[in-house]
């Protein structure tokens, strides 16, 4: 962490009305929060921003200096990378977390993390409130608000972009007239959201969901039309669902992450189009790029699918679900999540081996895989010899199994008006 103080240029002759209350902002550089910078100074609050780096491609130094410019009292960056991959990534991949079956929740997930961060800041500044950019038509305000209730319920949540009712050019006037840069680059028509697990893209001419994502939306995948002739092939290693290797070099799951969205994008794969359910009630329609995290729950879901026998499979498919739909609403400090940590980490024991993906003009195909607990055998599966299955068995297996159905359609057959009366049909042999 580090500590800056407020810069000599800022205003300070001006004494605020109220008393002084200190408040920890969730700083990420962009409009909104920087503006709630003299917004909530001019409200009587000490604001301390607090910026994480999650492994967006930004210059973290430029967002300090601009928190401290825009009038914070300190600035502080935490570099939570490898954090948010091994106690937010890991185990949302073991759980083959996807919201709707598209989205990996890259945004979603970081959420927690961020909101744990900004209430252990509040902690050690003595901080009675929190503070967040999120507008009232997302569910990033719902997740900040519940990390908060989930984790420190004494401490108060305000969201300025909430309550202001300002336009974006009334923002930026306001940024003007409080001394804010206002970003000149930042003109893209584009709201966007990066981490180590995706990058989320909405707003502009993403919002009419009947038109294609126009190329220039995308930033971390090449177009699969460009992607290389030749496919590419990575060999990930897993070691109770958690990868470890990647072609045989052991990383930290940070780094093989990292090195997933590189290979995967220059072939075009993980990018998603979704129209997706907001937990406040809105449809909306948004671009995701998690090339890693697609290759990933890919391989993962394939190991599993080996090791694992099927009801235990199913079960688990079904918990998922229920993880998914926790993680986007904002319920990742419940007792839930815990006790569904609990279930995926004792199905997690066997999930060991190695995966091969095929990586090819935007698909990433899982073509082998490998494990010292797999459940698929040779000598069972094969339809040539070296039979230690005894089919004969199977005749009889097929009877008890089938009775309930041989009963329910001998009573149906002549149940049914207009059904045929099939010949001979009435008490199951
Ligand atoms: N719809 C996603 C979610 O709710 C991402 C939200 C943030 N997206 C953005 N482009 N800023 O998790």
């Amino acid at each position: 962490m580090v500590l800056i103080g407020a810069p000599s240029f800022i205003d300070l002759s001006k004494p605020c009305e109220m008393e002084t209350r200190k408040i920890v902002l969730a700083y990420s550089g962009g409009l909104d929060t920087s503006v709630a910078i003299p917004w909530l100074r001019e409200k009587g609050y000490e604001v301390i921003a607090l910026t994480m780096n999650l492994g967006q491609p930004v210059d973290l130094e430029a967002v300090r200096a601009k928190a401290l410019a825009a009038g914070a009292a300190r600035a502080y960056v935490v570099d939570a990378r490898e954090q948010f991959a091994e106690e937010y990534i890991a185990p949302a991949l073991a759980a083959n977390a996807l919201y709707e079956g598209q989205y990996p929740l890259s945004t979603a997930l970081a959420r927690p993390l961020i909101g744990w961060h900004l209430v252990d800041v509040a902690r050690r500044e003595g901080a009675s409130h929190v503070a967040h950019g999120c507008t009232g038509k997302g569910n990033d305000q719902v997740r900040f608000d519940l990390c908060t209730a989930g984790l420190a319920p004494d401490l108060e949540v305000i969201a300025p972009a909430r309550v202001w009712k300002m336009t974006r050019e009334e923002e930026v006037q306001y940024a003007h007239a409080h001394h804010v840069a206002v970003p000149a680059a930042k003109r893209t028509p584009y709201s966007t959201d990066e981490n180590l697990w995706g990058r989320s893209v909405e707003c502009g001419v993403l919002e009419d969901p009947a038109i294609e994502p126009p190329e220039e939306a995308y930033a971390w995948t090449r177009s699969p039309l460009e992607a290389p002739d030749r496919p590419a092939y990575v060999k990930i290693g897993f070691e109770g669902g958690r990868p470890r290797t990647l072609g045989g070099e052991a990383l930290s799951l940070r780094e093989l992450v990292e090195r997933l969205n590189r290979i995967g994008g220059e072939n075009g794969v993980g990018r998603i189009d979704h129209v997706e359910s907001r937990l406040v009630g809105i449809k909306s329609r948004e671009v995701y790029e998690c090339p890693a995290a697609t290759i990933l729950l890919g391989a993962h879901a394939a190991l599993e699918a080996l090791v694992l026998p099927r009801d235990l499979l199913e079960t688990k498919r079904s918990l998922e679900q229920r993880y998914s739909l926790l993680i986007y609403d904002g319920l990742w400090f419940t007792p839930l999540r815990e006790a569904l940590d609990a279930f995926v980490a004792t199905t997690q024991v066997r999930v060991s081996g190695e995966v091969t993906v095929k990586l090819y003009k935007g698909s990433a195909r899982v073509v082998g895989r490998t494990s010292p607990y797999s459940m698929y055998r040779q000598d069972l599966a094969t339809y040539s010899g070296g039979d230690r299955y005894r089919a004969e068995m199977a005749e009889g297996f097929i009877y008890v199994w089938g009775l309930p159905t041989r009963t329910w359609s001998s009573i149906g057959s002549k149940a049914t008006a207009k059904g045929p009366l099939a010949a001979g049909t009435g008490i199951p042999r």
